[in-house]
């Protein structure tokens, strides 16, 4: 029913009431962000930059990914003790990753991190409103420049084709500055996703056993994770343009409908024994986790790269990493994903 509702055009984002979007905070966006469009024209947005996210496209930047995650590892021993995976570990691999693959400093990097957490925010007070307004406004300004700078001195990471390519789709400055903004916001949503990942693993050290043995295992393994718990807990608004009927359901012109990621990856017609976690199941690949239809998560390829990266080079590299404390222990933080507050480890040191 998810996947339904997110590909048939008759739902609407654009006809949606922001005020109505009270779950994430992007239905504050400008009226031309890329999550306020409808077909045909987020088609026309989508058309030149969806080959620049694609496996292929972001494959090379996977050795300095690794890179990446090998350096902070091996600075964990050195930094705060126990380390706080959230803080040495996942934070900053998230921030270095999307530095180096969208051709920005890692100062740069910060700063739109910054404004990606005041933008992408549970919306809960009507005072929410007007703070999460202005930090668009904040981080179209921030973005506007980079656009600029970008445009006239391009490199060949994603920022600088993403913006040629926008500016080829004939958009006015002002509509290039807002499909910027959803893209340049959405770059660090991995960060909670690697967090309910790896404290999930801890959970199953039969699974990562396994991976260790045989890394290609890794891809289904992150899958599932991402399917059985580390999956954004938020709705995903549209409105009905006219009357519906879905399956037994009707739905009138003006009804908004909140199709749930979560009820989507727990749907027992799509995934037999949902609350299980396993990695044998006959479709490895869990999409619906990114969205479906026009507005299909566009990072997809670059957030499973990461993941993967980032998991297997972490599980492997320090041998019997555990928490330092029990699971059932853990305090937990409400957002787009609950995710765990800190994630004190340590491992055998004698090994290393
Ligand atoms: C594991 C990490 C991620 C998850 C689970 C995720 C999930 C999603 C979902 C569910 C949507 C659809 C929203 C809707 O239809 O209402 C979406 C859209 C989007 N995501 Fe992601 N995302 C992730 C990472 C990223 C990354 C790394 C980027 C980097 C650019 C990104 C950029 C976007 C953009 C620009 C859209 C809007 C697309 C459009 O309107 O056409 N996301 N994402």
């Amino acid at each position: 029913m998810v996947r339904l509702v997110m590909t048939d055009s008759r739902f609407s984002l654009a006809g949606l009431d922001p005020n109505e979007d009270t779950v994430t905070g992007t239905g504050y966006q400008s009226s031309s962000g890329m999550l306020r469009q409808d077909v045909p024209h987020i088609r026309r947005i989508r058309h030149g930059i969806i080959s620049l996210f694609s496996e292929q496209s972001i494959a090379p930047w996977r050795e300095e990914v690794e890179e990446v995650a090998d350096d902070l590892i091996s600075k964990l021993p050195d930094g705060h003790q126990p380390p706080d995976l959230n803080k040495q570990y996942f934070e900053p691999l998230v921030v270095r990753a999307v530095a180096l693959s969208a051709g920005i400093t890692k100062e740069e990097s910060d700063k739109l991190y910054d404004f990606s957490n005041k933008v992408l925010v549970r919306v809960e007070t009507a005072e929410d409103r007007a703070r999460i307004c202005g930090a668009w406004r904040e981080l179209y300004d921030y973005g506007s420049n980079l656009i600029n700078r970008k445009l006239s001195d391009p490199d060949d990471r994603l920022l600088s084709k993403i913006f040629v390519q926008l500016k080829n789709t004939h958009l006015n400055d002002d509509q290039i500055v807002a499909a910027s903004g959803t893209i340049l916001a959405g770059f660090y949503t991995p960060f909670g996703i690697l967090s309910v990942s790896a404290v999930e693993l801890f959970r199953h050290p039969d699974v990562v056993e396994a991976c260790q043995k045989e890394s290609t295992l890794w891809e289904r393994t992150i899958e599932e994770l991402m399917r059985y718990k580390a999956h954004f807990n938020f709705f995903l608004p549209r409105v009905a343009t006219e009357d519906v009927t879905l399956g037994d359901v009707k739905i009138h012109a003006g009804q908004v409908v909140l199709p749930s990621l979560h009820a989507a990856v727990n749907d027992p017609e799509s995934f037999t024994y949902p609350n299980v976690f396993t990695t044998h199941r006959k479709q490895a690949r869990c999409n619906i986790v990114f969205g479906a239809g026009p507005h299909f998560c566009p990072g997809a390829a670059l957030s499973r790269q990461w993941l993967q990266v980032g998991l297997e080079r972490l599980f492997t590299t320090l041998p019997g990493l555990r928490l330092t404390k029990q699971y059932s222990d853990l305090k937990w933080q409400p957002g787009s994903i609950s995710m765990p507050k800190e994630v004190l480890v340590t491992w055998d040191k004698e090994h290393i």
